[in-house]
């Protein structure tokens, strides 16, 4: 299994350009299985988990064609079961449910793995389709989804750690192509959510209101192709702004969407770095000093949970104590332990993690255990004195595209040892 090793303490300085929106991207692949005609999607980033959903389109009988960032897919004649070896390595993969059901009233995949950050259910996507008039039959490993026939609904998607984001999609994808109206209260407001929806109505479908709390869909009979470039990935982004916190001088990133980086930017001001925008740019740079933070995650427009892990390392290094509490996925602290190995006070309460800044953290052998506690852990070596050696890095490349390179070209010092 490749590694990294990060030589800490480099200044970081410069541009870095942020790639297309894996979260968005994902489903938005997986809605081209709603049309026979040939959908082109552009800024599609070169991951690892992309790599696996469009294997999954492929083996379900789609033309998948690929050059650089853009992906055409032409879903003409396709089947509605979900080769296991491959939907078992990404959790996202259940998205293709929704599309499958909508389009050809029956889908089975096995249930999902990917990030090891606690139960993941699915029983709300689930819950969802029941809505819709689909049964649901769980057996062996597989869900299968099957309706006759699709009748809009009104249904909640609330749970006790807020909405789901791709269960929300998921609905949206079964429902666009079901008879009648379909009301989706207390969906998810992230902007991939809003992607996916611009993407559908780019298809034919009728649907308003994505990006708030309720969202009405209008079925139709077929959708049908469309282009669409995917958004910037605000967690990408948020990672390499909590990279120039750490160790910049004056980082740039190009390529963003400001608006969706709020809920990153605000906490790293009142932590005291200077932070601009300007159109798509956005850059930090180092202020007089660093503060501790109180900090909470919640879901869109609140501090994101994809952006916990990264924050404990920054903080981890920050003088006096800081306080992280996880409301979306209370076990997501993997990291806790390992930046514990390199020298960081934490303490874990719970859902809550109480960060006593050190001066100093130290390198050390450590081990990603899932895709942004590996970042946090590259990040917390790029503060760290000596080497830090990053092990299981299959976990990183899921969802950064060659974030050794960009850091690289920011004057940070990464090795990648190939096993
Ligand atoms: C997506 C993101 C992930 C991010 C998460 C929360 C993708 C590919 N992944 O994951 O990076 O961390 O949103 O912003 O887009 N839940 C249930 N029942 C369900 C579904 C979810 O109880 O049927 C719970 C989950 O256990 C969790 C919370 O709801 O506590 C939010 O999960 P959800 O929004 O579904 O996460 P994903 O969409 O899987």
């Amino acid at each position: 299994m490749d590694k990294i090793l990060v030589h800490g303490g480099r200044r970081l300085r410069g541009n870095v350009k942020i790639s297309g929106s894996k979260n968005s991207a994902l489903p938005i692949l997986a809605a081209t299985l709603l049309t026979k005609e040939p959908c082109t999607i552009s800024r599609v980033p070169d991951l690892s988990d992309i790599h696996y959903m469009l294997t999954i389109l492929s083996e379900l009988g789609c033309e998948v064609e690929r050059a650089s960032g853009t992906v055409q897919i032409r879903a003409e004649k396709i089947t509605t079961q979900a080769p296991y070896d491959i939907v078992r390595k990404m959790r996202a993969s259940v998205c293709i449910l929704g599309p499958l059901l909508g389009r050809e009233h029956e889908a089975t995949v096995s249930l999902p793995g990917g990030c090891v950050i606690g139960d993941r259910p699915i029983d709300l996507h689930l819950r969802g389709f029941e809505s819709l008039g689909a049964a649901v039959k769980v057996s062996g490993g597989n869900v299968k989804v099957l309706a006759p026939k699709l009748t809009g609904a009104t249904i909640s998607l609330r749970s006790t750690f807020g909405s789901t984001v791709l269960g929300t999609g998921n609905v949206m994808m079964a429902a666009v192509l079901a008879d009648g109206t379909t009301v989706i209260d207390g969906a998810a407001e992230e902007p991939e959510v809003v992607d996916l929806a611009n993407f559908l109505i780019a298809m034919g479908a009728k649907i308003e209101g994505a990006g708030t709390r309720t969202i009405t869909i209008e079925g139709v009979k077929e959708l049908h192709g469309a282009e669409h470039e995917v958004i910037p990935d605000r967690i990408e982004a948020g990672t390499f702004l909590v990279a120039g916190a750490i160790s910049g001088d004056e980082v740039t990133l190009h390529r963003v969407n400001p608006e969706h980086l709020q809920a990153v930017i605000s906490p790293l001001r009142e932590a005291g770095f200077h932070i601009e925008s300007n159109g798509s740019k956005v850059s930090i740079a180092p202020g007089t000093k660093r503060r501790p933070l109180k900090l909470d995650t919640i879901p869109y427009p609140g501090f994101p949970t994809d952006m916990q892990a990264q924050m404990c390392a920054l903080l981890a290094n920050t003088d006096g104590i800081s306080v992280v509490s996880e409301h979306v996925f209370p076990n997501r602290f993997m990291h806790v332990a390992e930046l514990k190995r390199m020298g960081a006070n934490i303490d874990l309460q719970g859902a809550t993690a109480v960060i006593t800044g050190v001066t100093q953290l130290s390198g050390a052998p450590v081990m990603a255990s899932d895709l942004r506690a590996s970042a946090a852990l590259v990040l917390a070596g790029l503060q760290a004195d000596g080497i830090t050696e990053v092990n299981r890095v299959y976990h990183i490349d899921r969802g950064y595209e060659s974030i050794d390179e960009k850091l690289n070209e920011l004057g940070a010092e990464i090795e990648r040892v190939k096993a």
